[in-house]
């Protein structure tokens, strides 16, 4: 049976001292009861040997918000996926749309990335999402198409399989408007199609594909009702330990 995943993904939230409090508070939680969802935290990358050190002997497991599409080098500011391995980091979130906007990432730089990233053992949750015009004149399903061929379908299956998919539309991303239950679960279902049709129905069946745009305590157990919604990618809902719990036990 595939993961069912709860990751958070905190952009660029909390100070050291608040991150230290809110990471506490979620393993508070965890500690207390069995989880039927994997749960994630991707905390800046500032703060990710923190995590990592509160997370060691527990099952919550850490996520980057980013990482280079080199390995080592003259790249001022950046941090890359051999570093990340060093430390233990379990996850890297790539593809998420504020890069895209803000960073200029395009589908081959991010078909590096992943590549980059399995290179040493870390998977990516990959990001795909159209925005509303997108979705208005419905070319939603071609945007999403295109972003997954051309980041990740040119990978063998064996590298394709550890990969989490995260659909996110770009409209609902901080909005307070989520997708409708049914809007995510029919791009769910079309995405888990692309990848029986690439791979196979086997891969198709194992793929976590997560929902990620304003999920949070209220709307989350619907979300996760779908038989294709396999779990979210919470942005400001999961600044919150309680709220955040709230989502992974959407699952129990
Ligand atoms: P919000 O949950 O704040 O809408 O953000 C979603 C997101 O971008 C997670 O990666």
């Amino acid at each position: 049976m595939r993961k069912q995943i709860v990751a958070g993904n905190w952009k660029m939230n909390k100070t050291f001292q608040e991150a230290d409090e809110l990471i506490n508070s979620i393993l508070e939680y965890i500690k207390k009861d069995e989880n039927t969802a994997e749960v994630v935290i991707c905390p800046p990358s500032l703060y990710l040997e923190l995590a990592s050190d509160q997370a060691n002997d527990t099952t919550l497991m850490i996520g980057a918000q980013n990482m280079s599409c080199n390995g080592f080098g003259a790249f001022t500011g950046e941090i890359s996926a051999p570093m990340l391995a060093s430390m233990g980091i379990d996850y890297c979130i790539l593809g998420h749309s504020e890069r895209r906007k803000y960073f200029n990432e395009s589908h081959e730089m991010l078909a590096g990335k992943v590549e980059m990233a399995l290179k040493h053992g870390i998977a990516p949750i990959f990001c795909c999402g159209e925005q509303l015009p997108e979705r208005e004149s419905g070319n939603h399903f071609n945007v999403v198409k295109e972003q997954i061929e051309k980041a990740l379908f040119h990978l063998p299956e064996s590298d394709f399989s550890k990969i989490v998919l995260a659909y996110e539309p770009v409209w609902a991303i901080g909005t307070g408007v989520t997708a409708t239950s049914g809007q995510a679960q029919e791009m769910h279902l079309y995405i888990r199609n692309l990848i029986k049709d690439k791979y196979g129905d086997d891969v198709a069946q194992e793929t976590s594909i997560l929902y990620g745009g304003s999920c949070n305590a209220k709307n989350a157990r619907e979300l996760f009702s779908n038989p294709d919604v396999d779990g979210g990618l919470i942005g400001g809902a999961s600044l919150k330990a309680e709220e955040f719990i709230k989502i992974v036990r959407a699952f129990d």
